[in-house]
């Protein structure tokens, strides 16, 4: 069929019409297929433009949250549910499950993904992967591959050697792609051993089709494509969004030029129209929005785990004790993640109005620190009445109620040690705030105030328990010493304040088990020294952290590790506390950032190699992630897609506006200037790698 289009026709089925819709063909009956996030609800644009607002769709939680459920069937009833939303909307493919490994815990999109462990990845997203699929939607396996930062992703290489790559970072993908039998795979923004993932042949050719018998569709992730002709040779069949006439254009144009092999185009071309067979399969259908509530708050119970329950705390009786819910997350909660996998919920329960219902005696609310954009209200003194009211109200930002209570942060303090002291149970509710695509972390403690919140309130109520809110694992020491209960929320989805309620209540047992590692300091975690790489450079490579390395013990500073393909440092060095290279040395390193923390960046970086020039880039402020994109000028090696805008990590990404920015991102450099298969070359011979 898709030989008998003609190559025009082909060009434009391997790019997409707009934002989520591929093109149809009229002459040929080919029908246009809505494509959309995923992975955790549907977030169906409401607009053609619109990139981050969604209809309204159920909010089911996270992964970080489904994986610490180490329950397949779940996962499974989860993708059905899905399945039954976007078919009820018209979605033919789900942009998920996202499957990337944790590789650190400072990992933006951490919240995303399912675990550590390839294994426990694999296992969960194969059943979501059948549970989607069984309803006629396809799954988009995402993002393939080694995506496991966010920092720089757009044009970072992931250096890694072949057996870590295949024994860790593949091995999720090979296990859904080979039982679970995805639709389609989406191919990641960042290049792997110095070559995009969208135009890697081994990657998506070798080893997706050959050895894995993968027979779908290969999407890029949006705006991921450098060079339309290089990915369709690569096995890249379908580059988002669109539209990419231009692109087409240069497809047509090597094909009759005889630079591109007709057939790899007629393959790509071939490959949508089965996705189009496939997508027409599926039958209309309408879902429950009560029962997918339901569902979400089932799941979301199930992925709570106890972290500490000294002396049996928990759970608490339903009557006869009196409870300080004390924290603004336990009024506005913290349910998801930011970026593109952002639903608009189709409810949203908070575990204060749910804790209020769920016991007979006194609740009396506190919100002990502000949360950004929230007007905070009076509650103290409030009886259960109150205390219900003020907890459906303030779901919405900035909803209404009295205004006149404390907005310091010391007098917010001292109001919630007021409530703890008089309380049989102090309820702390803390967390991290920001886990959002785009950006990654700048480290694993919970916020100050939620610190000083917990530490104050358990000096003055023996009966404390928090409960956590967190889309990636917070340090849990020092302060669980000093609480008798601590209660891990993870992100939990739309019914993540009444699952809390069931568990502290115990009408849920909190059967949930970690599924990563919380590192007792961040120094202790193994990705310690190589996170988030150089710029522009090696996500496995040396990153030179002055700003924390003092509380490094010289001898671990320069482990290396196994994955590492650039070991910048000797072991001889281990012994001497390192020293920053000089500036305009041939490293590139990130300069100690000041005590204010505001300021890092990257010095001049003198090699020859044109991917190197991307440390020429000033990255303007670490605390402010959404600042980082566009680069501050132009890089010189231009890795970043060509003709298109930067789509991620624009100004406003994270408030949730339009990341569509104005800006152009760099032209491509010349053909084989930036792109260096680095596979089979020595750690000698490795550009920038000595
Ligand atoms: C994300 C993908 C997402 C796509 C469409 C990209 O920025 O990396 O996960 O599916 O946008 O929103």
């Amino acid at each position: 069929m898709a030989r008998e289009l003609t190559v025009e026709e082909q060009a434009a089925l391997t790019s997409g019409a707009g934002l989520w819709q591929t093109k149809p063909i009229e002459s040929a009956a080919i029908a246009a297929l809505t494509l959309t996030d995923g992975p955790h609800g549907v977030r169906l644009a409401a607009g053609a433009r619109d990139m981050l607002t969604g209809r309204k769709a159920t909010c089911f939680p996270p992964a970080v949250a489904t994986a610490s459920t180490w329950d397949p069937t779940l996962l499974r009833r989860m993708g059905e549910a899905l399945g039954d939303e976007a078919r009820s909307m018209g979605v033919a493919v789900l942009l998920g499950p996202g499957i990337n490994l944790k590789r650190s815990p400072l990992g933006g999109r951490d919240f995303e993904y399912f675990s550590e462990d390839p294994l426990l990845t694999g296992v969960l997203a194969t059943e979501w992967v059948r549970g989607l699929q069984s309803r006629g939607v396809g799954a988009s396996l995402k993002h393939f591959a080694v995506n496991s930062q966010e920092t720089d992703r757009m044009r970072i290489s992931a250096d890694v050697d072949e057996r870590t790559l295949r024994e860790m970072y593949l091995r999720a993908f090979q296990r859904v792609v080979t039982r679970g039998r995805p639709w389609t795979v989406m191919a990641a923004y960042n290049k792997i051993n110095g070559v995009y993932a969208t135009q890697s042949r081994w990657l998506l050719t070798q080893v997706l089709r050959g050895e894995w018998g993968f027979d779908g569709l290969v999407m890029s992730d949006w705006g991921a494509v450098a060079d339309r002709c290089a990915a369709v040779a690569a096995g890249l069949d379908l580059t988002m969004p669109g539209p990419a006439d231009t692109g087409d254009a240069e497809l047509v144009a090597a094909v009759r030029g005889g630079t591109l092999d007709p057939a790899l185009l007629a393959t790509a071309a071939g490959r949508m129209l089965t996705l189009v067979e496939r997508a027409a399969s599926r039958q209309p259908g309408e879902f429950d929005v009560d029962a997918h509530h339901e569902l979400a708050r089932e799941i979301a119970g199930r992925a709570v785990v106890l972290l500490k329950n000294k002396g049996g705390l928990l759970p608490l009786p339903v009557e006869g004790q009196s409870v300080a819910v004390l924290g603004e997350f336990a009024r506005t909660p913290r349910y998801q993640g930011g970026g593109s996998s952002q639903i608009t919920p189709t409810r949203l329960d908070d575990a204060l109005t749910a804790i209020t219902a769920a016991t007979s005696a006194p609740v009396r609310f506190a919100p002990g620190y502000k949360v950004d954009g929230l007007r905070i209200r009076r509650s103290r003194g409030a009886g259960r009445g109150a205390g219900r009211g003020a907890g459906r109200g303030a779901g919405g930002r900035g909803a209404g109620g009295d205004a006149n209570g404390p907005d310091t942060a010391e007098a917010l303090l001292a109001e919630a040690v007021e409530l703890a002291a008089a309380s049989d149970v102090a309820l702390v509710f803390a967390g991290s705030a920001g886990e959002t695509e785009g950006a990654d972390r700048d480290s694993i403690d919970l916020l100050a105030a939620h610190l000083e919140l917990i530490e104050r309130v358990a000096a003055v109520n023996p009966r404390t328990v928090v409960v956590l809110s967190n889309g990636a694992v917070v340090r849990t020491t020092p302060w669980d010493a000093a609480v008798p209960a601590v209660v891990e929320g993870w992100l939990l989805g739309q019914a993540g304040g009444s699952a809390i309620a069931d568990v502290l209540f115990g009408r849920v047992n909190p059967s949930g088990r970690l599924a990563e590692t919380i590192p007792l300091r961040l120094a202790d975690h193994p990705s310690y020294l190589d996170f988030p790489g150089r710029t522009g450079m090696c996500a496995t490579a040396r990153a030179f952290t002055w700003d924390t390395g003092a509380s490094t013990p010289a001898s671990r500073r320069w482990r290396t590790r196994s994955g590492s393909a650039c070991r910048t440092r000797r072991s001889s060095t281990a012994r001497r506390a390192p020293r920053p290279p000089a500036p305009g040395s041939t490293c590139g390193y990130r300069s100690p950032t000041p005590a204010t923390g505001t300021a890092a960046r990257w010095s001049r970086c003198t090699s020859a190699c044109p991917v190197r020039e991307c440390a020429v880039r000033r990255v303007s402020s670490r605390l402010s992630p959404a600042s980082r994109y566009p680069p501050a000028r132009p890089s010189t090696c231009g890795c970043a897609s060509t003709g298109t805008t930067w789509p991620i990590g624009t100004p406003g990404w994270a408030a949730g506006s339009s990341r569509a920015a104005s800006t152009t991102a760099p032209s491509a450099p010349p053909r084989g200037t930036c792109d260096r298969p680095r596979w089979s070359t020595s750690r000698a011979t490795t550009p920038g790698c000595r």
